[in-house]
């Protein structure tokens, strides 16, 4: 039990009322050591029941169980914040500093954190029904939900998921089901989670996520270098891409290469899925990625930012391919217990209103930071597509940090990592940008 002083307290409620006044709209405060004393106390807990592999700290203690170094007390540079509230590109910490956010929390907060229309939506739902049986007792919000991703996609049948990575699993499923073929074509630097099928995928920081489980996930995928030229398809079920590149840096490929693939997929009878968990609903500049190039997937993956803050994703296809599922006869043969949660289902059709209209200022206000940033001495390149941006700099980690003791977070991007990786909400305003801008300059 962690008690705070009644200084922190009080730091703590003027923050609150800081990040209240700015209405999500506010450049940083930040007015201690970054991690401050009760985020560094909060992070020594988590560091005593949180399995060793999960959350970075800096400071180790040597000699933890089984000889690996265990987190110890007491904050150093390189260590988290603690995350108290949030509130459009605004993040408030345990120790009362504000951040802006210009991570969007991993592109979930795409609309902003707590949106309050996703946030009604979601207390609504909470208040009716957050529960029902997925397939076998539907309710009329998941149903609502499919029709409106049908409509906004193009695409015929959902399968819903918690996960990015559930999203993906039930893509290569239905592409195995529906070709009879095994093999699947990923890319470097993909990334598209770390569960068993996803992971098999992986195309970023291989040795790091999938050396401990190589020889158990099946062989059947092979990687082609994002943007470049690919094997031939006729063996394949299905190819995997994330038309923009979120992890593994940020990053669209050459203009036409999506575009070109797919013609390739559809004359070897190859399916095209669609990875848009990162880069999807507005990110780029265009509702999906793929738009930018005109084309549409066999099958998609939506996730992220879909919930608006709460996990829930989709994969969804088009009839000829989904229907080769063959009807339920009773049991369900892909399925989960929460499937298409009713509270997810009401936030994320929340979030679709939200979104949409959201999109034209990413490509505005992307086009904007992305100019900004490339005359900023230090700056080695800017890449990405619309507000899904890597910022090439000499030392991301580095730069990272001193960007968080500003009040600005980040996060790594490329394999490297070589990037710092921009993904803020949509809202952010123009002089967050501009103060991110001017900080970050003040970094390099
Ligand atoms: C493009 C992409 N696909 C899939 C995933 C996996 O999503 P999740 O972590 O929700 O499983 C991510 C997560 O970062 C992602 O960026």
């Amino acid at each position: 039990m962690i008690t705070p002083t009644p200084a922190e307290s009080s730091a703590l409620a003027e923050g609150r009322a800081r990040l209240a006044a700015g209405q999500g709209a506010a450049l940083p405060f930040v007015n201690t050591a970054v991690p401050g004393r009760a985020s560094a106390a909060l992070v020594d807990l988590l560091a005593r029941y949180e399995c060793p592999a999960i959350t970075a700290r800096r400071v180790r203690r040597a000699g933890g169980q089984g000889g690996r170094a265990r987190a110890g007390p007491g904050a150093a540079a390189g260590d988290p914040v603690v995350w108290a509230e949030a509130l459009g590109a605004n993040v408030l910490d345990v120790d009362g500093n504000l951040y802006v956010d210009m991570t969007a929390g991993f592109g979930v907060a795409s609309a902003g954190h707590r949106h309050p229309a996703v946030v009604a939506a979601g207390q609504a739902q909470l208040g009716r029904l957050p529960h029902a049986m997925g397939d076998v007792f539907p309710d009329v919000t998941r149903i609502r939900l499919m029709e409106r991703l049908a409509a906004e996609t193009g695409l015929d049948r959902v399968i819903f998921g918690s996960s990015g990575s559930d999203a993906v699993e039930a893509a290569i499923k239905t592409a195995w089901v529906a070709t009879g073929r095994r093999r699947v074509l990923a890319f470097s630097g993909g990334y598209h989670g770390l569960a068993s099928a996803p992971l098999a995928a992986l195309g970023y920081k291989v040795n790091a996520f999938a050396e401990p489980f190589r020889g158990m996930l099946g062989g059947h995928v092979d990687l082609a270098p994002f943007g470049g030229v690919w094997p031939e398809l006729g063996a394949y079920a299905a190819v995997l891409v994330e038309p923009v590149q979120g992890r593994g840096g940020n990053r669209a490929p050459p203009s036409g290469w999506l575009s070109a693939l797919h013609l390739a997929a559809r004359a070897a009878g190859a399916l095209m899925i669609h990875d848009e968990i990162q880069c999807g609903l507005g990110r780029t500049g265009a509702w999906l990625a793929a738009d930018h190039e005109g084309v549409t997937p066999d099958l998609l993956a939506l996730g992220k930012a879909l919930g608006g803050g709460f996990p829930i994703s989709a994969c969804i296809g088009s009839a000829r391919v989904m229907d080769a599922w063959g009807a339920s006869t009773g049991e369900a043969i892909h399925t989960q217990t929460f499937l298409g949660n009713p509270v997810g289902a009401a936030m994320a059709l929340a979030s679709l209103e939200v979104l949409r209209p959201l999109t034209a200022r990413a490509a505005e206000h992307g086009a904007r930071l992305q100019t900004a940033l490339r005359r900023v001495r230090g700056v080695r390149g800017v890449r990405g597509r619309g507000m899904m941006i890597g910022v090439e700099v000499a030392d991301p980690l580095v730069s990272m940090q001193r960007l968080l003791e500003r009040g600005y977070l980040v996060l790594p991007s490329g394999e490297g990592p070589d990037a710092l990786g921009l993904t803020p909400p949509l809202t952010l305003s123009e002089a967050q940008a501009d103060a991110f801008v001017e900080a970050l300059a003040a970094c390099l």
